[in-house]
């Protein structure tokens, strides 16, 4: 490749990357985004000197830093006067018309994200420096770990000399899944999104930014854009032409229209996919701003307005204990039903024991819930005067509520954990989690079936899936089911013998193996056996894989029962080795091969990227120099035209078979 075709590469990677990061939107798969980075890493790697300023492969973060440095803003971050009611609004509304009599006031009214404040100097368009507002006059050198994330430009589509100030924030969904993690791992909880992200914020080193998904809004320019335009909603709106992620302002012109925007965002707020914690409304005009001038900390021509809390008073009927897939307990407080933002809450999750001996919770007790930010209610304080003398404190149980086995918390843990491998509820969510899409990716094999299975006893694993079949009569007689959910059930079961070994890795659910661990491990090891025959010492040298992990890997292989489990799924033909390998074994090169009808194991992009990655070309048309027409269901008029050509045909399941994927 040459240095235009790399510079090309460069920019299309980018195009797909705002437009998923910025825009969300996602005009490729994965998988093709994925081939497309390999590439770039690729030719960096053979020509380090092409590298180019924007690369993504500078967001991923280099060594770690000794300590922060400090950075002296060169203009000042103020902060902003709060207002709690529709008094102060209004009393903020007539300073600034007691002020400017004369204008026709235009007030921008958005989202306050609650987050932290960050500084972006570009120069001649390119990320220079990053800075938190730290205490608005000075703050920390960030730059490595802004880089990370994704919505934050790092060569802007002109080349100007501009600052921008925004407000770095974790999304609701990534901070829930990080937490589920955290939890599964019987590590402790983080608080809420925004302690995260700036934590996340905070790290010397920035690898460990780079795996926690960040993003940021902007919300004001210093600089060049600045003196383009005269109102504060163009700037925004440059600011987006230039490639950054904008806050979206609603203009209003009277009281009446910003209360409006703020009933309107209250009721919306729990669906939003991050957090705020009220509205700014600014005036837009810069030279009103000018006019109107600054205090000490805080500009006149803004306020902040403060949602109050989502919280609601109730009381807690009983404390339950809810069995995760790696055991863990997880009490839960069943609350007389009241409504929190909009809806209606009769569960809040106590997190674990030491939480609920921390705040001192009983069962009988009052309580304030707060729909957090990870949209799971949480039981934040106990109102200790309206306590009944009959509350009752809690105790996680010395037995597993669910198979009285015995529980146990390890040390340097906070989860609780029940000890039996075979408790019906750990095995239940683990064979769901098999199932899963990340895993094992069963198509219709979702919670209720799974009920189904166990209690007719036609399965004690996810080992026992591979031979349903035998029972297939049996199902069909499941109401509910039928014929075709049954044979669609069977088909897909079948499909997964073939899948890749990371994926297999994943669905065992070692206790922290997520799917990044499983791939490396499928990526070092190659099979299964050598995984479970490892040292810990070897399982270390793995990338990414740390010493709890050694030893979660190391345990779970030493359980005869697991080792049985996996034993049955070998013996059904399941596929135990990384087949990474044949993708890059070159089987289909110079062949030219076209798909037709609709493919049910990959979608049509991933086919085409592995039939790439394997050395092959994809068609769209078939003709006699055409190789192999791959055709699944629904295949008609290319099927026909290959077969007149004496093309040869093959249908999906016997190409993937042929191809080893
Ligand atoms: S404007 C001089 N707009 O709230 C004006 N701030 O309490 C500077 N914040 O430190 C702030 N969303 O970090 C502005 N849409 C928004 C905001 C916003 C969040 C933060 C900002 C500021 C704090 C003020």
């Amino acid at each position: 490749m040459d240095l235009m075709a790399y510079r090309e590469l460069v920019e299309t990677l980018n195009i797909y990357s705002r437009a998923y990061y910025v825009h969300d939107e996602s005009p490729i798969s994965d998988s093709e985004y994925d081939t497309l980075y390999a590439q770039l890493i690729g030719i960096e790697t053979a020509h380090p000197e092409w590298t180019a300023e924007d690369s993504l492969s500078r967001r991923v973060g280099g060594k770690p830093l000794e300590n922060f440095k400090q950075i002296r803003h060169s203009e000042k971050l103020l902060s902003l006067d709060n207002a709690f009611s529709i008094e102060d609004i209004e009393g903020f509304m007539q300073r600034i018309k007691k002020e400017l009599p004369e204008e026709t006031l235009v007030f921008s009214v958005e989202p306050k994200i609650d987050g932290l404040t960050v500084a972006l100097t570009y120069k001649e368009g390119i990320l220079f420096q990053a800075a938190t507002r730290g205490d608005g006059e000075v703050g920390e050198d960030v730059t490595d770990n802004v880089k990370t994330i994704r919505s934050v430009p790092l060569k802007l589509s002109q080349p100007l000399d501009l600052q921008v100030r925004g407000e770095v924030f974790m999304p609701r969904e990534a901070f829930a899944k990080l937490n589920e993690i955290q939890e599964e791992s019987g590590l402790q909880r983080y608080a809420n999104p925004r302690n995260l992200a700036a934590g996340s914020l905070r790290q010397l080193d920035s690898k460990v930014t780079a795996k926690r998904p960040l993003s940021i809004y902007i919300f004001d320019v210093i600089g060049d854009v600045k003196e383009r335009v005269t109102t504060h909603s163009e700037s925004l709106k440059t600011l987006e032409s230039l490639g950054f992620k904008v806050v979206k302002p609603t203009l209003c012109q009277s009281a009446q229209e910003i209360l409006d925007v703020l009933e309107k965002t209250k009721l919306m707020r729990s669906d939003m996919t991050y957090d705020i914690d009220g509205m700014v409304i600014k005036v837009n005009d810069f030279g009103s701003r000018k006019t109107l001038g600054v205090k000490t900390k805080s500009p006149k021509w803004a306020v902040a307005y403060k949602f109050p809390a989502e919280e609601q008073m109730t009381e807690i009927i009983d404390i339950t204990v809810h069995v995760g897939r790696t055991g863990v307990l997880t009490p839960r407080a069943e609350l007389v039903p009241v409504e929190v933002a909009g809806s209606l809450i009769a569960r809040a999750t106590l997190h674990n024991q030491d939480y609920i001996l921390e705040k001192d919770i009983c069962i009988g007790d009052t309580v304030v819930i707060q729909k957090a930010g990870d949209v799971i209610p949480a039981v934040v304080r106990v109102l200790k005067e309206r306590r009944k003398p009959n509350s009752v404190p809690f105790l996680i149980p010395e037995n597993c509520p669910v198979c009285e086995a015995k529980t146990m918390r390890n040390a340097g843990e906070v989860a609780i954990r029940c000890t039996n491998p075979w408790c019906p509820a750990k095995n239940r969510r683990s064979i769901i989690h098999f199932c899963s899409k990340a895993a094992m990716n069963i198509d219709g094999l979702g919670e209720g079936i799974v009920d189904i299975l166990i209690e007719n006893k036609w399965i004690k694993d996810s080992g026992d899936l591979y031979t349903l079949a035998e029972s297939e009569e049996k199902l069909k007689r499941v109401e509910g089911l039928g014929d075709k959910s049954v044979k669609n059930i069977l088909a897909a079961i079948e499909l997964s013998k073939s899948n890749d070994l990371k994926r297999l890795l994943t669905g065992l659910g070692i206790p922290f193996i997520g799917e990044k661990a499983a791939q490396n491990l499928a990526r070092k090891f190659k099979n299964m056996e050598a995984i479970a025959c490892a040292s810990q010492l070897d399982l270390t040298e793995t990338e990414e894989i740390g010493d709890k992990m050694a030893e979660s890997i190391h345990i779970y292989f030493a359980n005869p029962h697991h080792r049985q489990m996996i034993q049955k799924m070998k013996d059904a033909g399941v596929n135990t080795v990384s087949l990474e390998e044949n993708l890059e074994s070159g089987l289909l090169k110079g062949l030219t091969i076209v798909l037709t009808g609709s493919l049910e194991r990959f979608t049509r992009d991933e086919a085409e990227t592995i039939i790439d990655k394997m050395g092959g070309k994809t068609s769209g048309s078939v003709s006699k120099k055409t190789s192999y027409v791959v055709y699944g269901t629904g295949a008609g008029s290319k099927l026909q035209k290959a077969i007149d050509l004496g093309v040869k045909t093959m249908t999906e399941e016997a190409f993937y078979h042929w191809i080893g994927v």
